[in-house]
Order: structure tokens, then C-alpha cells, then sequence
């Protein structure tokens, strides 16, 4: 890789993580402990995008391992699911001081390498966890309470943006929004491994408009019957579609 070329040169994982090295590409840098890069299955179907890391994550330099991380634990058990079975990153990789939001500059800096995560891993479902990741992938600044819990498409991907867990913390009431609403991405994924909606996820990442399917007048579990023709392709089983997990 020559000098000065960007993390889209990058090819594997490994490699992005060394062109970001001891990042001092934004103000964050001065207060970071642990730069944040992203654990799990590099080749999980499934990936899970956060804002920014806490307190104990950039202690530890692994994402989601404070309080919200035991909430994503609980709520990825319900459907099922294990952390080493996906991959989970987020938007900005180094702690902003005192939790506060990730600044425009920061996620600006910070993002290309989240473009370069997606494409190297190459999900085929995308679950965005709270409004900054959601903005950034779906390039949209629409409140996260209108698209939290629908299905998106972005460059072949399936993005199903949900509510932060550290919501359920703050808000009682939001536990059962969240869970409700890993209950619609778990329909999404039953979907794929069913080959009812095996689509095409390309390397194509680049932000972009996202087209809707609402699943939100669907049962809970029952996602599917609502996303029989997503973008108007028929939902027909393909016998050879891959298992998520
Ligand atoms: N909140 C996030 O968005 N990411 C983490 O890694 C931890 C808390």
C-alpha cells in the first residue's frame, strides 16, 4: 500500500486496522485510552453497528461491553443469537468525552474506515443501533423514531435500524421497543436463510438512499409475510441460499 492511500486500498481487515494505527486524525485522539476498532465474526452474515464507545470500551478497546452491551447480550439472546456470531463496530471508533455525541467532524474523519468495515465484511443484513449509525448508513437524517424497527435496502444490503440499548436504560419502556424490534430483524434474517428473500449484497457500501418495506404492521416473528415482493421481486426460495449462522 503506497503512502497517503485511503482504507478503501485496504484488503483484509487486518490491514485497515494497521492503515488507522495510533489514529490522531481527530480531536478524539487527545482523550481516547483505546482506540475501538470492532470484534466478532469477520464473516458473519450479520453486523451490528453502534455510535461510539463508552467509558468501559475504551478501557478495554472491545465494543460494547458496559452497560448498553449487556442490554445488545440480552436482546441478541432473545432471538437466538450469540455476539461471537456476528460483528459489531461502530460509526466513530474512539470515546467522545463524557459519552457526549459524536461531533460532525469526528464521525466525518472516523467514517470512511466504518465504509471499508462493511465492504471487507460484506454483511447481508446491516442493524444499525441508534440515530448516528443510522444517519450515516442510511444518509438520512430522519428521526430514529419513524425508522427504527422498518427494513432498508442500501447497495444490496438489508439495514434494520433500532433504537440504542442504552435507551432501555434511561427509558424503561423502550426494553419492549427494542425487543419488539430485534424480533423484526430476527424476521429479516429468517428470511435470508430461507431464501424468501436472498437478494443480492454486493461490495457496494457507499451510503445511500434506502428503499422501505414497513414491517411494522407485521406479528412479531412474522416479518416475512409483510416482505413477500421487497422492491417488487418476487420472494421466491432459492434451495441454494446461504446460512447466516
Ligand atoms: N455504545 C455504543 O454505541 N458503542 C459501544 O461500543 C458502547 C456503547
Amino acid at each position: 500500500m503506497a503512502l497517503g492511500d485511503g482504507p478503501g486500498t485496504c484488503p483484509d481487515l487486518a490491514a485497515l486496522r494497521e492503515h488507522i494505527g495510533d489514529c490522531q486524525r481527530c480531536p478524539l485522539s487527545v482523550s481516547r485510552t483505546t482506540l475501538v476498532y470492532g470484534s466478532g465474526d469477520p464473516s458473519s452474515r450479520l453486523m451490528f453497528i453502534g455510535e461510539a464507545p463508552g467509558k468501559n470500551e475504551d478501557l478495554t478497546g472491545e465494543p460494547f461491553v458496559g452497560a448498553a452491551g449487556k442490554v445488545l447480550d440480552e436482546l441478541l439472546a432473545s432471538i437466538g443469537i450469540e455476539r461471537s456470531q456476528v460483528y459489531i463496530t461502530n460509526l466513530v471508533k474512539c470515546r467522545p468525552p463524557g459519552n457526549r455525541d459524536p461531533e460532525p467532524l469526528e464521525i466525518e474523519t472516523c467514517s470512511p474506515f466504518l465504509s471499508r468495515q462493511i465492504e471487507l465484511i460484506d454483511p447481508v443484513v446491516i442493524a444499525t443501533l441508534g440515530r448516528f449509525s443510522t444517519h450515516y448508513v442510511l444518509q438520512t437524517d430522519a428521526p430514529i423514531t419513524v425508522l427504527h424497527g422498518r427494513l432498508f435496502r442500501v447497495g444490496g444490503r438489508r439495514v434494520v435500524p433500532i433504537f440504542h440499548p442504552a435507551a432501555a436504560l434511561y427509558d424503561g419502556s423502550k426494553r419492549a421497543v427494542l425487543e419488539d424490534d430485534f424480533r423484526r430483524l430476527r424476521a429479516v434474517i429468517d428470511r435470508v436463510e430461507s431464501g424468501a428473500d436472498l437478494g443480492t449484497a454486493t461490495a457496494d457500501s457507499a451510503p445511500g438512499t434506502g428503499t422501505t418495506v414497513d414491517l411494522s404492521s407485521a406479528a412479531p416473528g412474522e416479518g416475512g409475510a409483510a416482505t413477500g415482493a421487497v422492491n417488487g421481486l418476487p420472494g421466491t426460495p432459492d434451495p441454494e441460499a446461504p446460512t447466516l449462522f
